[in-house]
């Protein structure tokens, strides 16, 4: 008796042969230089010039305006005190606006004092506070980049600090705000403890500063409207109190994985880490090994960045970071804090234009992933010619790079791979740090294709900026409308009715149809997005373009199975493995596309065996290009066409027990017929002129082993 282990696996790989590759990865490589996507975006900022007890009236505002490949006509605005200055700056250059003491916001009270910069090409932002003793650093974000869900993060190195936050509303006509505190806030002479809401409404260019000795870390902010938020506090662990600063990124720009290195030779700078969702996991893993944290909405943790630390999250999280004053003894200087966002890792670009101070040393620190040092470049340079240290730790590093005394703007970009980074700059008693490569998150494909049908969430600001119910939302056909789903408004597209059509464009094939907002009882639509699913077998969905250019397309899959059964049939499958087969029987092998499009149409192009799973010098071919091979090949008749079904006589390689069975089929629609799947057979002469033409919406790769064999008629399958 033979005991086997036979074990049956399905193994599944794509073969696209009309490939969208090509599409895909035109669409992801931005062509711009500083790698700007089109339209309007990084244009409008709206800046703040917080105020600090410990900030002396000298201090001064820089704002850093930095142009690309394009000359740019920036406008800075300010309604308090009356500001408007229009500045040409040059391409591939930058100029300075300085913003003085009458801009710092002194009041407790709401004022009118965001500055506004408004450029018509897409431009950088950087602010700098410069005063004796001051420093630190940020990168603005633009109007695009804002959102209404914010927690503020006051990392503390002293619990005497002043800690301060800002929220300005630049740009909206109206923002209604609620403050809700972590820790006690005085307002309007009302004092707000833990826990309690304050609400407050900002009209456009207003801003309003909060002020406390408490640590605000956890304080959530949620606004009706997009608005910018600031955070800043003195710290005082050396041997003077500095202000830091930091614009802080909306909860929707949040992210789960962060690779933080330390600056320099810190070993006591710290992290907070910062959840937004309830039972948030985050890993701290370190060469030390891995601490884990269950954050709530609101909540923090500290972690010293005495390592470099790998941080995970189940949830998005924000991690503020926080230098402590140190020491430079090759410099020969102490210097102080600086407060900076540590952006998520894996994410960035390829190119940025930067700026750092004469003021100061400065330094770089690139986060990446890339194995060497030679694709970057800046200012025009390699990388290896600059003075640099490599920090790594489980595949990410960090390079950090001696920039010396220099003034303006920069360059730095990598041939192949995205990346984010510092610029920070040490002085006698000062210094500055900002961080770069934090940007909004793809907006998830709201278009789900599923095999017979798809499914479009609509984003809710869209129904509300076409003043339309959800009831106005429909497809095609007008009786297919959307609907409200908990707390979702979508619409379902089935693929054979409501007006979903089949179609074949540059080789790939589509379902498609179109979403409207109709106006009610006219004919005129505020919304039209056309919609297609490009549908791949058994592959998961993935996002092809930005539904943001409101045109949507989305990978979607069909289950394709590969089915034994115990007779021709059919009736009763082979589902418990591992199975021991007689080699004196037959196999009988269904390939079926599970959907309940009744068009579809399959067609079993190849099938073979071999002995290994992917050892392909030995291998038996049973179909080739649709045809049989093997002499006991039956095809069953079967009045589906989305299966086909087999039997042949079981075979066996010399000297070896196992059989893996690997097949490629085709999914077809009707009505692209004739397409490979009417064809069939397809002698290989024929071959390369069918396919050119022929219309087949996807391919797979099949596998089936290995089947172990028994000579004991006893322990044969039935
Ligand atoms: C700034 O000046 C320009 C030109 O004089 C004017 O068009 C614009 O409205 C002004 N903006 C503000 C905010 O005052
Ligand atoms: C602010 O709180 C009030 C009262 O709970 C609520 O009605 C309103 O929707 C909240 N606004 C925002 C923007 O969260
Ligand atoms: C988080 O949990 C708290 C306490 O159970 C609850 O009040 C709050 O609504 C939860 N927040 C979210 C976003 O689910
Ligand atoms: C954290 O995420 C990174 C990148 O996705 C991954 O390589 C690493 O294994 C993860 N670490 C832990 C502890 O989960
Ligand atoms: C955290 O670590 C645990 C154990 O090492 C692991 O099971 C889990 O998947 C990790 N979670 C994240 C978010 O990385
Ligand atoms: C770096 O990360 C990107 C994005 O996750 C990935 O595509 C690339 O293969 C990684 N490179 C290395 C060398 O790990
Ligand atoms: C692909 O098919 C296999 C086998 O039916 C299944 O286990 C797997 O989950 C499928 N994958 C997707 C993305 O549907
Ligand atoms: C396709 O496979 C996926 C993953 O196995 C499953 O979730 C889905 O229900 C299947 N769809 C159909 C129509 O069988
Ligand atoms: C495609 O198949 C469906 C379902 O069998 C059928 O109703 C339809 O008429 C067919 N279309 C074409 C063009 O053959
Ligand atoms: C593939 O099969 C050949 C012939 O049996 C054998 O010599 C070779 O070692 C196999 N290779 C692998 C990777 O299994």
């Amino acid at each position: 008796m033979y005991g086997h282990t036979v074990k049956i696996v399905l193994l599944w790989s794509l073969i696209p042969t009309f490939s969208n590759a090509a599409k895909l990865s035109s669409s992801s490589q931005l062509t711009e230089k500083c790698l700007l996507q089109p339209g309007q975006i990084q244009k409008t900022f709206a800046m703040v010039f917080m105020y600090n007890p410990k900030t002396s009236y000298s201090t001064k505002l820089y704002l850093y305006l930095v142009t690309c490949d394009k000359a740019a006509r920036v406008t800075v605005t300010a309604s308090q005190p009356s500001f408007n200055k229009t500045i040409q700056v040059d391409k591939d250059s930058s100029s300075r606006v300085t913003l003085d003491y009458p801009f710092m916001i002194t009041e407790s009270s709401i004022t009118s004092k965001v500055v506004v910069i408004s450029s018509n090409v897409a431009i950088s932002v950087y602010a700098f506070y410069d005063g004796s003793n001051t420093a630190d650093a940020t990168a603005c974000l633009p109007q695009e980049d804002l959102g209404q869900e914010y927690y503020i993060s006051t990392p503390s190195l002293s619990s005497s600090a002043s800690k301060e936050f800002s929220i300005a509303n630049g740009f909206e006509s109206i923002a209604h705000v609620n403050v809700t505190v972590s820790a006690t806030i005085t307002y309007g002479g009302v004092s707000y403890s833990k826990g309690k809401v304050l609400s407050l409404s900002l009209k456009q260019r207003e801003v309003i500063q909060f002020q406390s000795s408490y640590d605000l870390t956890g304080t959530k902010i949620s606004s009706s409207a997009p608005v910018a938020v600031f955070t800043g506090h003195s710290n005082n662990p050396g041997y003077n109190w500095k202000p830091t600063m930091e614009q802080l990124h909306p909860v929707k720009n949040w992210g789960t994985f962060f690779a933080v290195f330390p600056f320099l030779a810190h070993t006591s700078d710290i992290i907070n880490i910062m959840a937004s969702s309830n039972d948030t996991i985050v890993n701290v893993t370190s060469s030390s090994g891995t601490s884990t944290h269950n954050l709530q909405e609101g909540s923090h943790v500290q972690v010293t960045v005495n390592s470099i630390k790998l941080v995970n999250s189940t949830q998005p999280i924000m991690v503020s970071y926080l230098t402590n004053y140190a020491y430079t003894s090759s410099l020969r200087y102490y210097y102080e804090p600086f407060l900076t966002t540590v952006p998520p890792s894996l994410l960035g670009r390829q190119y940025y234009r930067f700026v750092t101070r004469s003021s100061h040393d400065n330094f770089l620190l690139i986060v990446s992933n890339t194995s060497s040092v030679s694709g970057f470049f800046i200012d025009g340079t390699p990388l290896s010619s600059y003075s640099t240290t490599k920090k790594e730790f489980n595949g990410f590093r960090g390079w950090e790079v001696k920039l010396g005394k220099t003034e303006g703007k920069h360059e730095i970009y990598h041939e192949t791979s995205t990346f984010t980074f510092y610029a920070f700059g040490t002085g006698t008693y000062t210094s500055y740090g900002y961080s770069v490569g934090q940007f909004p998150n793809p907006e998830e494909c709201s278009i789900r294709c599923l095999p017979h049908m798809a499914e479009y969430i609509l984003p809710k600001s869209l129904l509300s900026e076409a003043h339309l119910d959800v009831l106005n939302v429909h497809l095609k056909d007008p009786q297919c409308k959307a609907v409200k789903e908990k707390d979702k408004y979508l619409i379902k597209i089935p693929f054979n009715r409501c007006g979903s059509s089949v179609l074949t464009e540059d080789g790939t094939t589509f379902y498609a149809n179109t979403i409207y907002g109709t106006i009610p009882n006219t004919d005129v639509h505020r919304i039209e997005i056309p919609v297609r699913c490009e549908m791949h077998g058994n592959k998961s969905v993935e996002l092809l373009i930005n539904p943001k250019v409101n045109n949507v397309i989305c990978k979607g899959y069909y289950n394709v199975s590969m089915q034994l059964y115990q007779s021709d049939s059919f009736t009763e499958p082979l589902t418990l493995y591992p199975r021991e087969l007689d080699l004196h029987s037959s196999l009988h092998v269904e390939f079926k596309v599970v959907s309940e499009e009744k068009g579809l149409q399959i067609l079993t192009e190849t099938l073979t065996a071999s002995p290994a799973p992917e050892n392909t010098t030995r291998k038996y071919t049973v179909i080739q290009n649709g045809c049989r091979q093997d002499s006991t090949l039956q095809v069953h008749q079967v009045d589906d066409p989305r299966l086909q079904r087999f039997t042949f006589h079981l075979f066996k390689f010399d000297q070896s027990q196992d059989i893996y069975l690997a097949a490629n089929v085709v999914i077809c629609h009707n009505a692209t017929s004739p397409n490979r799947c009417t064809k069939g057979c397809i002698s290989p002469r024929l071959r390369r002129d069918v396919q050119a033409s022929m219309e087949q919406l996807d391919t797979n790769t099949l596998s089936l082993g290995p089947f172990g064999y028994s000579s004991n008629k006893k322990n044969r399958l039935a």
